[in-house]
């Protein structure tokens, strides 16, 4: 019998490739998703994969989750992954109860709904936004956290909740902090289809193959290398490899743990500019900008720990992640469809 998996978020962007790394393991996936930023197309595109089963519901309602996820279709899923959210900073500050809700009570339906279905296991997303300004670098996963922005505020949040549910409950945890994420499947069944593109390396891409306005417009007076700010980018291939590692992890009943998922590296928006600029061939004017709110100067990981207990090493680099990029958004420049 197949092993099956829970995964929220499955039809978004890391979502999907985690999707297609599972159904490649053999997994039997369910996909739980409201299809807000996800795309039905991205699924379609991985059932020659194998057997992926859509469930449509909505985190925020705690009610239509529990006859979603019932024990009776998770009676073989002992692992979720957890992708689903919202994600950006600047909204955030705009929107603050959208993060609460959508990433809070969002999350904390869902423990509460796997609780009852007997899923033991968790991955959830986090992220590097969780720290707030580093106080030392690279930023391991004892850094003080102090988020400066509601979508970070949000993910500390269910940081919490899933530690309570696992001291009271006896659930199993993996949470991972999430630096910089870009890149795309080599195969580009699936890639990024969130437009307008709100990532650096995605939207510089998009800029420099014609496909989306591109303003190369940061602020240049951080203390960094070339003023611009240092973010640690991680390829969305060996994210999700760190993922079914942890998979593995848990089912062969390793401790609930927390790690960094970056490369231990850390580039300036004019560096990832420039070899955005190198792969396609073209060339963008630097007009510095305003700081934007909730913005810090320098972030990148210290992995040494998902290094060591999980084995991982993030292998790709920034070229052929950008590379990857570059052929995903030839093919599907409007993104999947939904
Ligand atoms: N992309 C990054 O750089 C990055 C960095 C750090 C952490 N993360 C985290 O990784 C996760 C996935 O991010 P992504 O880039 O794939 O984003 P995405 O928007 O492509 O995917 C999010 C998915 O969640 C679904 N979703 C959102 N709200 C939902 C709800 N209330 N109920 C059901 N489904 C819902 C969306 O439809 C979508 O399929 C998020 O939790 C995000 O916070 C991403």
């Amino acid at each position: 019998m197949k092993n099956e998996i829970l995964i929220t978020g499955g039809a978004g962007y890391i979502g999907s490739h985690a999707v297609k790394r599972l159904l490649k393991e053999n997994y039997v996936v369910h996909v739980l998703d409201n299809f807000t930023t996800g795309r039905r197309q991205a699924l379609e595109n991985l059932k020659k994969y194998g057997d992926v089963r859509i469930i449509e519901a909505d985190l925020r309602d705690g009610e239509a989750l529990k006859k979603a996820l019932r024990a009776d279709n998770m009676a073989n899923v002992s692992t979720a992954l957890h992708f689903a959210g919202v994600l950006s900073v600047s909204e955030s500050m705009q929107n603050p109860y959208k993060y609460f809700q959508n990433n809070v009570l969002g999350s904390i339906n869902l423990l509460e709904t796997l609780r009852e279905a007997g899923v033991k296991n968790i991955i959830f997303s986090s992220t590097c936004a969780t720290y707030g300004n580093s106080q030392y670098l690279p930023i391991d996963e004892k850094h003080p956290q102090q988020p400066t922005n509601p979508y970070g505020e949000s993910k500390l949040m269910v940081e919490k909740a899933i530690r309570w549910y696992a001291e009271l409950f006896g659930v199993h945890f993996v949470i991972f902090r999430y630096f910089n994420v870009f890149g795309s499947d080599p195969d580009c069944d699936i890639g990024y289809s969130s437009l307008p593109a709100t990532h650096l390396v995605q939207s510089a891409v998009r800029g420099a193959l014609g496909l989306s306005p591109f303003k190369v417009t940061c602020a240049d007076n951080f203390k960094t290398r070339d003023g611009t700010p240092v973010r640690d980018y991680i390829d969305v291939i060996d994210l999700v490899d760190a993922h079914f590692k942890a998979v593995k992890y848990l089912e062969s009943g390793g401790d609930s743990d927390i790690f960094n998922l970056g490369t231990g590296k850390g580039f300036t928006v004019y560096e990832i500019v420039d070899q955005v600029e190198k792969t396609v061939g073209n060339k963008f004017d630097r007009i510095p900008g305003e700081v934007r709110l909730g913005e810090y100067a320098e972030v990148y990981a210290n992995y040494d720990k998902a290094r060591e207990k999980l084995g991982w090493n993030p292998s790709t680099s920034l070229e052929t992640g950008i590379n990857n990029l570059v052929r995903w958004f030839r093919k599907y420049p409007d993104g999947l469809k939904n």
